[in-house]
């Protein structure tokens, strides 16, 4: 049984790959400039899902883009795959003056997914709205129409621990790799920050048993292609 699978295996290896113009489905591709391989998979029209649906990507005008994320307008920039970590950009943030129409926090923007924003971020704490006449210390002032007040604080969800924040005011935290260029809160949010993503193991154990993954209804449905058969796991389990 072994053996024959084997040469199953190796039969399936001789079918001719698809030429470079024409890519097998679910191959790595490329974005812009960033290389979109698993767990994150390229949608195209036509071709069934290619992984789980947060790690759709769209490409637009050279932009890899969540498609499932909040107005499908996080960017990808660059992907650690080795400790499953990606920084990404929130376009929906004010990234060419920093003066939202109203601004937000940025955790409310990522709703249910296997990410989460990697403490080896800071924060970025913006205070609006508020109702006295303050300047609180260690803020800087924006320069919007509305005023408000930014800072960069510590390690990101430390400001859960800060006192003596003005209660006045609304507070916004936005994750941010650190301010790149002395005190500009709008470059930070430029450079993106960093998520990190949980996975299950489920396609590593198909391929390795040499099955391939399948994700259908729209990528939730897992479900491993073997040889034989299309299992729920893995190839090699009886069937009862
Ligand atoms: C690609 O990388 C180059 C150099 O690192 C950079 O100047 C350019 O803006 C990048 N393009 C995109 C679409 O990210
Ligand atoms: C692509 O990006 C442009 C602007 O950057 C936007 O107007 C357009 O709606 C986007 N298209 C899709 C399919 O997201
Ligand atoms: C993963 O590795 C990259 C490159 O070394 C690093 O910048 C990033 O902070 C790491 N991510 C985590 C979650 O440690
Ligand atoms: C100021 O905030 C209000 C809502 O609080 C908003 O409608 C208005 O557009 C903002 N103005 C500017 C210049 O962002
Ligand atoms: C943002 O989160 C902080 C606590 O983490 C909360 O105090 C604040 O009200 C939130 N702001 C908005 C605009 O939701
Ligand atoms: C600003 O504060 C007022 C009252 O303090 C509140 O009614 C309003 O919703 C706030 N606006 C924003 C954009 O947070
Ligand atoms: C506020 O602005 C001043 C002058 O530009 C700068 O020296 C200082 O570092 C800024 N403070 C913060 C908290 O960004
Ligand atoms: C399983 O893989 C074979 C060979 O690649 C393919 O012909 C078949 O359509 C696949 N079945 C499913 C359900 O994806």
């Amino acid at each position: 049984m072994i053996r024959l699978l084997l040469i199953f295996a190796s039969l399936l290896r001789l079918l001719p790959p698809g030429s470079a113009a024409d890519p097998l489905p679910c191959s790595p591709r490329t974005c812009g400039n960033l290389s979109i391989a698993y767990p994150f998979w390229l949608e195209e029209d036509g071709q069934p899902p290619c992984g789980a649906p947060s790690f759709q990507l769209n490409c637009n005008a050279s932009q890899a883009l969540l498609s499932r994320s909040m107005f499908g307008s996080y960017q990808v920039v660059q992907v650690f795959a080795e400790n499953s970590s990606f920084v990404a950009v929130d376009n929906n943030l004010p990234l060419d003056d920093g003066c939202p129409k109203f601004w937000f926090n940025i955790s409310l923007g990522l709703g249910l997914s296997p990410f989460v924003v990697s403490n080896k971020n800071r924060e970025l704490l913006v205070l609006h709205n508020c109702s006295k006449q303050v300047m609180p210390p260690g803020f800087n002032r924006t320069r919007c129409a509305n005023e408000s007040f930014y800072r960069l604080g510590g390690v990101y969800g430390s400001h859960r621990e800060l006192a003596g924040l003005p209660p006045a005011c609304s507070l916004s935290v936005v994750p941010v790799l650190g301010f790149p260029d002395g005190n500009s809160y709008v470059s930070s949010m430029r450079q993106g920050f960093l998520l990190e993503w949980t996975l299950s193991d489920e396609c590593p154990k198909c391929e390795a048993s040499g099955g391939q993954c399948r994700y259908a209804n729209a990528g939730t449905g897992f479900s491993c292609n073997c040889s034989d058969g299309v299992r729920p796991d893995k190839c090699g389990e009886s069937r009862k």
